[in-house]
């Protein structure tokens, strides 16, 4: 089969992916190298809110200010302190010898001065290295962030990517509400584009149109045929430009706004981006049919934006919520247009007891995020908040947050979760020491073994935790319960308050 031929056939059956699981372990074992003509990535940092408000918009329940979600959590554990030398070893295996020996005494004085941003860092120089990889020589990279990080992540790309690959520094100016009193408002975010190599792909007929200012100050001749021009003497020669060609874009955008808190297409993330942005940057460096990637993919803007301009998409996201809404957000623009299955597929979420076995086999192996994610499915998957507390605290996976009485006061169920093959009584105590020492009300079990009889045993002794006032005063709750996968996959749900509601209703 002649070339051009095989390659129209591979792009003609390409089906549209979307990944749940942690990107790092996804774009590894899942994604081949050079293959990608565009990364758009906004990942998280100090965006917790985005879950948090996500969290409570789509399960319906509130969620503490503090609580810190899985997916924004930057501490320095000793898991991070090695990935720093993964990360320096796998620099000298891409002869990147320079950047390796300044990645060493960076970390080292960024370990007294920033450990949190240190902890951040780590996490995106292993994703950024296998990203360039995923890219095609033609391919490019923005990477989207604010004036928190910027400075640091620039280093970092111009380390991995080569400084001669740096193409541009785009400032995305907005002006939503809410202005400080002591200092200048922040208004702009960074966008950095990086190309893999110097061939990379540049879309020459892309212009923006002017704005109107523009074209009272600047278009003042007229053309024999009447028509409103600019003519300029430019490179060698005259040249005539007319305002309906619109012009190659500025690095400033001042002219797409950040979605208000009314937007038709907000969807409760307070990180979600503009659709008019991603178009602006996918058409740039893509054709049609060209493959976009989004590896922290939230509410799934780059993939709809992709969609909406024919391009090929894979979008990859650790958070469950996050895929069942770009499941949505497709189904309501594109109905009968793109269907899963047909068009696209979701990759990572277990429908089965053996995909559960799967993802526990997975998670043992990852050495990235990915090892807690039967943790994090088996959380959400009870509309429980999946927290950060991977260790102390006796191992909370998780919190289950609800209304205790009229007044409003938070409660919470803490969860527990435990891929053993093999269960012991021991865990039901040692998880109503640590729902005592966490002033819980009430702790849960999820397993993906049978629970013995000890166990069952031992939840009963532990009392009942009863509604003060309210639609439920006087009704008795088991304050330990347990859950296995396979109950989970039937639609059980532990009995609390609000899932008696959901029931009533
Ligand atoms: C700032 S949001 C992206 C918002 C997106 N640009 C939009 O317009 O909706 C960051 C996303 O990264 C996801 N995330 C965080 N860590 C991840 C990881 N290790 N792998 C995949 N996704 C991750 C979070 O769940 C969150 O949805």
């Amino acid at each position: 089969m002649p070339a051009e031929q095989n390659r129209t056939e591979q792009k003609n059956n390409y089906i549209n992916k979307l990944f749940y699981g942690d990107n790092l372990d996804i774009m590894e074992d899942k994604i081949p190298d050079n293959s990608i003509d565009l990364i758009y990535l906004d990942p998280p940092f100090n965006s917790n809110r985005n879950y948090n408000r996500i969290y409570s918009t789509n399960v319906g329940q509130p969620v503490p200010e503090e609580a810190i979600a899985f997916c924004d959590a930057w501490e320095l554990t000793e898991e991070k302190e090695e990935d720093i030398k993964t990360f320096y070893d796998k620099l000298i295996l891409d002869d990147n010898e320079n950047f390796a020996k300044f990645w060493l005494s960076w970390t080292e004085a960024l370990k007294y001065s920033n450990s949190k941003i240190l902890s951040y860092l780590v996490f995106m120089a292993l994703r950024l290295r296998v990203m360039r990889n995923k890219l095609k020589d033609t391919g490019s990279l923005f990477l989207h962030c604010d004036a928190t990080a910027s400075h640091y992540i620039k280093i970092l790309l111009d380390g991995i990517f080569g400084i001669k690959n740096f193409r541009n520094e785009i400032v995305w100016c907005y002006s939503n509400s809410g202005r400080p009193k002591n200092r200048f408002a922040s208004k702009h975010d960074i966008i950095f584009f990086y190309s893999k190599t110097n061939n990379y792909f540049w879309n020459k007929d892309f212009r923006v149109p002017y704005s109107e200012d523009y074209i009272k100050s600047h278009f003042k001749h007229i053309d024999d045929d009447g028509r409103i021009c600019r003519k300029r003497y430019d490179a060698g020669k005259w040249r005539t430009y007319y305002p309906e060609d619109g012009m190659i874009p500025n690095d400033w955008w001042e002219d797409i706004a950040s979605l208000n808190s009314m937007a038709k297409d907000r969807l409760g993330y307070p990180t979600q981006k503009p659709l008019k942005l991603l178009e602006r940057i996918i058409k740039s460096v893509t054709k049609e049919d060209d493959v976009v990637l989004d590896p922290f993919c939230g509410c799934g803007t780059t993939i709809m934006a992709a969609q909406n301009l024919k391009r090929k998409w894979i979008g990859i996201d650790i958070c469950m919520l996050s895929v069942s809404l770009i499941e949505n957000r497709l189904k309501e623009n594109y109905p009968l247009v793109v269907m899963k299955g047909r068009d696209y597929t979701v990759d990572g979420i277990p429908i089965t007891i053996e995909q559960v076995e799967e993802l526990i086999h997975k998670s043992e192996k990852s050495r990235n995020e990915g090892r807690y994610q039967f943790q994090y499915w088996a959380v959400e998957k009870v509309g429980g908040f999946a927290s950060t507390k991977k260790s102390g605290d006796g191992g909370i996976d998780g919190s289950i947050y609800f209304y205790k009485d009229e007044k409003k006061t938070l409660a919470k169920m803490i969860l527990s979760v435990k891929s053993n093959k093999k269960l012991q009584a021991s865990f039901i105590r040692d998880l109503i020491g640590t729902m005592n020492n966490n002033d819980a009300e009430m702790a849960g079990l999820i397993s993906y073994a049978k629970p013995t009889q000890e166990m069952i045993n031992e939840c009963k002794n532990a009392g009942r935790f009863k509604m003060k006032d309210g639609l439920f005063a006087d009704y008795e709750f088991d304050r330990v319960q347990i859950l296995t996968a396979e109950d989970i996959l039937n639609g059980r749900r532990f009995d609390l308050p609000y899932t008696r509601i959901l029931k009533k209703s």
